[in-house]
């Protein structure tokens, strides 16, 4: 598979073209960012770090029948993927109240919700990703009603097989955000998950101290990032 032009260059991961218009090159970087691109750095390693444990996660996820656009890693930063038409709206699942939710209703970090809570956020950096609901998703054009009911249903089963992994890792899966398109190929089809899940995207806490180990650690100065990042994939037996 040929790499081509640079499509687009998001936050930490860069798309390219390929001589084959169904698929992508998925690049990761070492660039991290927080709160919609306003604090940035680099990390030594976390493209690679990164790369691995997406690879890893989106491999389970396919091998219990979640359609992934995942298709192979193809050396240390970059992954293929199959070409997607991405919905403009991130999914996120919390099974731990923290981040963004403590503070909007005044809860605890830390409290634990009898079940999980399913958030639309609008992709929108420039707006501060506004949480949205169902309505203003469908009646704004953002997504059908069928979409938005396929991104719900496949945001939860996802959290029915990553919570368990990550216990079994000794990791709580606190929350974590999700994306989803259609594929080139069948716009009309059912919807795939995109982008990725790493330690960027999700909250994971050692379930003994409770410590971060994930991208909460560059967001609040708490260091040693990857290292966390690494340690998280040891444990889930992903191959660095
Ligand atoms: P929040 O607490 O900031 O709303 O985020 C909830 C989870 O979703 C957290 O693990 C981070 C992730 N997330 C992103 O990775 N990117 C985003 O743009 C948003 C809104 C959430
Ligand atoms: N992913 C978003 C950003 O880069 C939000 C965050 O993680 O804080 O800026």
């Amino acid at each position: 598979m040929e790499k081509r032009q640079e499509r687009y260059r998001g936050k930490a991961k860069t798309v390219y073209a390929t001589d084959d218009p169904q698929h992508l090159i998925m690049h990761y970087r070492d660039d991290v960012s927080a709160f919609d691109g306003a604090k940035l750095a680099k990390l030594d390693r976390k493209g690679e770090t990164n790369n691995r444990i997406n690879a890893y996660v989106m491999g389970k996820l396919s091998a219990a029948g979640v359609p992934t656009h995942f298709v192979r890693l193809l050396n240390e930063r970059d992954s293929l993927v199959k070409a997607m038409k991405m919905l403009p709206v991130e999914c996120v699942v919390r099974n731990v109240c923290a981040g963004s939710m403590a503070k909007r209703y005044g809860i605890e970090e830390g409290t634990r919700l009898p079940e999980p809570i399913f958030e639309f956020f609008l992709k929108n950096d420039a707006l501060h990703d506004p949480l949205v609901n169902d309505d203003h998703i469908r009646i704004l054009g953002w997504a059908n009603a069928d979409e938005i009911a396929q991104m719900k249903k496949m945001t939860h089963e996802v959290n029915a097989l990553l919570k368990p992994m990550f216990e079994t890792a000794g990791i709580v899966l606190v929350d974590y955000k999700l994306e989803f398109g259609h594929t080139l190929d069948n716009p009309q089809g059912p919807l795939v998950l995109g982008d990725e899940f790493t330690p960027d995207g999700c909250r994971l806490w050692d379930v003994k101290t409770g410590e971060k180990l994930d991208k909460d650690r560059f967001r609040r100065d708490l260091g040693d990032v990857i290292e966390h990042y690494r340690e998280v994939a040891r444990r889930i037996g992903a191959p660095l």
